[in-house]
C-alpha cells in the first residue's frame, strides 16, 4: 500500500517531547550527572537548584557539547550525539552568558541562528523575529556588543529561534537582569511555549520561574530531590524552605527538605 503525506500531524501532536532515562554526564572523569530521568513534556519545564548542581551540565549534555551516557529521545526518536544534528533535529540552547558576537549587528547575529536555512526561509524568519521582538527591530543595526543586558539576552532567544526549534533550552536567562527585564523574558519564554515550542528553562529566579512555569525539577549535586506541576512546587517544602525561604537556604537543608516532599510530587518521573 502507498503512504501519502507525513507521518505526524502538524500542531499538538508534532509538539517536542523529551524523554531522559539515566542520563549521566560530566568531564573527564568528573561525573555531575548520574542516573538521571526526567521528561521534558509540551509546554513550559523549570530546573531549579543551587549552584553547582548541575543544570548547565545537563543542558549542554542535551545539546551535545558534552558526551552523555543513557538514554534520550525526541518525540520517540533517539537523540543524536553531535550538536548539528541535535539542532537539525529541532533543539536550539540560549547558553549562560548569551554568547553573541559583539561587534556584529542584531541582524548578523539572528541569521547566525538560521544557519541551516537557505537565504529565502532565513528572511522569513528574520521578519518573524523581529514581529516577535519589535524591540529588536528598532536596533536591527546596532552592534550587539552595545546592548543592554536585557536586549543582549533577547537577541539571543530571537537567535535561538531563528532555527525554528521544536524544543527551545535556556540557561538561566535572567541572570543579571533589572526585575522589569525579568519579567519581560520570563513571558517572552511563555509565549514561545504558548506557540508550541517545547521550552526547557534552567533558573534561579525561583519564585518568577515557577510562576511562569507548567512543571519544574529540582536538582541537587547531580541527582533530582522533586518533581512536579509548577504550582504544587512553589508550595512544596523543599522550595519554600531552601529557595524561597528567609535565612541562609545551604544544600544541605535543600536536600532534607526535599525528602519529606518528593513522594508527594505526582509527576516524580523514576
Ligand atoms: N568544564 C568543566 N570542567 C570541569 N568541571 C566542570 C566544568 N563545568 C562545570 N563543572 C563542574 O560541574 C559541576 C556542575 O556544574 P554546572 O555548571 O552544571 O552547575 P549549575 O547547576 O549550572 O550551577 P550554576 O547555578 O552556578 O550555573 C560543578 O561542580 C562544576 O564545577
Ligand atoms: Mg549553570
Amino acid at each position: 500500500m502507498m503512504f501519502f503525506g507525513p507521518p505526524f500531524v502538524l500542531g499538538g501532536s508534532s509538539r517536542a517531547h523529551l524523554q531522559v532515562q539515566s542520563l549521566s554526564a560530566g568531564y573527564g572523569a568528573f561525573l555531575v550527572l548520574r542516573d538521571l530521568t526526567l521528561e521534558i513534556k509540551p509546554g513550559l519545564t523549570v530546573i531549579l537548584g543551587p549552584n553547582g548542581a548541575g543544570k548547565t551540565t545537563l543542558l549542554k549534555a542535551l545539546s551535545g557539547l558534552i558526551p552523555r551516557g543513557g538514554e534520550v529521545q525526541l518525540n520517540g526518536e533517539a537523540l543524536p550525539e553531535k550538536t548539528s544534528d541535535i539542532v537539525k533535529g529541532g533543539m536550539a540552547l540560549v547558553p549562560e552568558g548569551r554568547q553573541l558576537f559583539p561587534q556584529m549587528t542584531v541582524t548578523e547575529n539572528l541569521e547566525l541562528g538560521g544557519w541551516l536555512v537557505g537565504k529565502a526561509e532565513r528572511a522569513r524568519r528574520l521578519e518573524q523575529a523581529f514581529n516577535d521582538f519589535p524591540k529588536l527591530r528598532e536596533r536591527a543595526e546596532q552592534l550587539a556588543g552595545t546592548m543592554s543586558g536585557g536586549e543582549q539576552q533577547m537577541v539571543a532567544v530571537a537567535r535561538a529561534m531563528m532555527s525554528a526549534p521544536r524544543l527551545l533550552m535556556l540557561d538561566e536567562p535572567s541572570l543579571g537582569l533589572a526585575p522589569r527585564m525579568v519579567d519581560e523574558l520570563l513571558a517572552i519564554t511563555r509565549r514561545i511555549a504558548d506557540n508550541g515550542t517545547t521550552v526547557l528553562m534552567v533558573e534561579q529566579n525561583v519564585k518568577k520561574a515557577l510562576a511562569v512555569a507548567d512543571r519544574g525539577y529540582v536538582l541537587e549535586r547531580g541527582t533530582l530531590v522533586a518533581s512536579g506541576p509548577a504550582a504544587l512546587l512553589a508550595r512544596s517544602t523543599v522550595i519554600r524552605e531552601a529557595y524561597l525561604g528567609a535565612g541562609a537556604a545551604g544544600a544541605t537543608t535543600a536536600t532534607s527538605a526535599a525528602k519529606t516532599t518528593v513522594q508527594a510530587e505526582p509527576e516524580r518521573v523514576l
